[in-house]
């Protein structure tokens, strides 16, 4: 956010500040304090103006300005009412050299998943990708998946959804028995073997949708659906995000809170690998993100494929 707005938020956060004093704490003039007041207003805060100066009285549910006050993490949003894919956004912005931005839109009309899927992002949901550029070799980014994983299934657990991370990249959560997809996760990148040049990590979170919005053969469901009442989108992005950028930073940490989150493993599964299935026992998980799974006569680390 445009950095004396962002003063100004702060400033009149706790109760009123009058102009003059507003103006002088920023070191602008007071037609340049009126600008800023009525350039957040345009994008949703409530500030009022009082005889004891202005005060900050609500921000907006969800948009760019809302997701950077007080954000705790060091992105750029870049906020689509509707964009066709943040993914693909994203990847616009890494040709132009961008680096640390996140494409944040409340709905998509071309959302892309995994091996060429459609992703259903109606308005309502979390649409975001984060791009960056970390000093790693291409073998270690799947850790950034789980690190997405894990930033989103915390951030359920606070708001009281009891989600789950089924391997590779799926946040799930029981409903009537049954495991339902919340949050899908879509990593693309580009670099050579030894060295990334980009990473973005795309994560789509089914937040206030109707899972009637949602194809019916998705197994989807979503966060209101199962609170029984929206969550706050823009809490919700704040701590997806600023749990992606310190954990992420971690794989150690990745991986700790990965298996406490993971309900994949202790369970039998079959993996379907370009080389074949493996079934067995999943018993642990493996820098950078491969499955170790028992067989019954050895143990075989899998780097990918899709888990029954
Ligand atoms: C999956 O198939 O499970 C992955 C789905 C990833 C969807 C997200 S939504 C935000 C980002 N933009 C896209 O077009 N896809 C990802």
């Amino acid at each position: 956010m445009h950095e004396t707005r962002e003063r100004v938020l702060s400033a009149i956060a706790d109760g009123p500040v009058s102009g003059p004093d507003l103006a002088a704490q920023l070191g602008v003039s007071r037609a340049a304090v009126w600008k800023h007041v009525e350039a957040l207003r345009e994008r949703g805060f409530t500030i009022t103006s009082g005889d004891e100066g202005y005060a900050l009285d609500g921000v907006p549910e969800f948009g760019g300005s809302a997701v950077a006050y007080g954000l705790d993490a060091p992105f750029e949003i870049e906020y689509h009412d509707a964009v066709p894919s943040t993914n693909a956004r994203a990847r616009e912005l890494a040709d132009e050299g961008a680096s640390d931005v996140v494409v944040l839109a409340d709905e998509q009309t071309g959302g892309r998943g995994r091996l060429d899927r459609t992703w259903h992002s109606p308005s309502g949901g979390i649409w975001l990708s984060v791009l960056f550029r970390p000093d790693v070799p291409m073998a270690a980014t799947p850790v950034f998946t789980l690190a997405a994983a894990v930033a989103v299934a915390r951030a359920a657990r606070e708001a009281g959804v009891e989600a789950v991370i089924k391997w590779p990249n799926d946040v799930l959560v029981e409903v009537d028995g049954e495991e339902r997809k919340l949050v899908g996760i879509l990593t693309e990148m580009e670099g050579e073997a030894d060295r990334v040049s980009w990473v973005v990590v795309g994560i789509g979170i089914n937040a206030n949708v109707d899972p009637a919005a949602l194809p019916s053969d998705a197994g989807a469901t979503s966060l209101s659906a199962v609170k029984g009442a929206p969550v706050d989108r823009r809490r919700f992005t704040q701590r997806v995000l600023e749990t992606f950028d310190t954990v992420g930073a971690d794989p150690e940490a990745v991986l700790d809170e990965w298996r406490e989150y993971a309900s994949t493993l202790g369970r039998r599964v079959r993996i379907d690998t370009p080389g074949g299935d493996i079934t067995g026992e999943a018993v642990d998980i493996e820098y950078p993100g491969s499955l170790v799974v028992d067989t019954g006569e050895e143990r075989v680390t899998v780097a990918a494929g899709d888990c029954d």
